[in-house]
């Protein structure tokens, strides 16, 4: 999937350049920086590479980040051998009021669950369209292991959920998608807790109990 592909007009496409770019703030000299996956997080790495003499590498989130990156010249590291990383920059899908997010719309949303849950500091760069009072609009993407797909969907079945296989799809890890439709997330903490249990789930893309420090939108807001 090609997770570059943006889905809106200008505005929104200014909007992404824009949060890409105000996140360099956030980048001190001789870190290792967090860098996750998709449209926006492109413009991350573009404003990351005029100051890459100032960085001492990357984590990414994904083998798309991780191409781009060394084509930039920017050392991709592995985080074994990094540790704590001080701050991770991605996108989202949607993020309501208290930072919750919804990940994984490019597929990424296991490495990006982990980056995130490495770093001091997760900052989220959107636009201004993925900010909602109640998480679920956008299709909760669920990696699973291949042989629980369908045991995993009737288990989402029960709990109100309409899972979509996203076909084609396998991601970085090996794994499949299931997108779920028709949530109302009034609770997140509480669905993420409870799906993480199903077992043959992988990561449910529900970044509740560890959301974003700080979100960044093209629009000139942060919160
Ligand atoms: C990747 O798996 C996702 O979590 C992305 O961070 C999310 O889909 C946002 O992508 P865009 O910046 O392309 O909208």
């Amino acid at each position: 999937m090609n997770v570059w592909t943006t889905r809106g007009n200008m505005d929104i496409e200014a909007q992404k350049r824009a949060a890409g770019e105000a996140a360099i703030e956030f980048v001190e000299d001789r870190q290792v920086i967090g860098v996750g996956t998709g449209s926006t997080v492109k413009y991350f790495i573009d404003a990351l590479a005029k100051i890459k003499h100032r960085v001492d590498g990357a984590v990414s989130s994904s083998e798309q980040s991780s191409k781009l990156l060394r084509e930039y010249g920017i050392q991709v590291l592995d985080l074994n051998a990094v540790g704590t990383i001080p701050v991770y920059v991605d996108g989202a899908d949607e993020c309501d009021g208290a930072r919750h997010l919804i990940k994984g719309g490019g597929g990424a949303l296991t490495r990006e669950k982990i980056l995130a849950a490495a770093a001091q500091k997760f900052v989220c760069i959107v636009d201004a369209h993925k900010c909602v009072d109640v998480l679920g609009g956008f299709p909760l993407p669920v990696e699973v292991i291949p042989m629980a797909r369908s045991y995993v969907a009737r288990e989402i079945q029960r709990r109100g959920g309409m899972p979509v296989w996203r076909t084609g799809c396998v991601t970085d890890n090996g794994n499949w998608i299931l997108d779920v439709h028709g949530l109302r997330i009034d609770d997140p903490e509480k669905l993420e807790a409870d799906w993480n249990q199903i077992t043959g789930v992988v990561t449910v893309g529900l970044f509740a109990h560890r959301p974003a420090d700080v979100v960044l939108v093209g629009n000139g807001r942060r919160f």
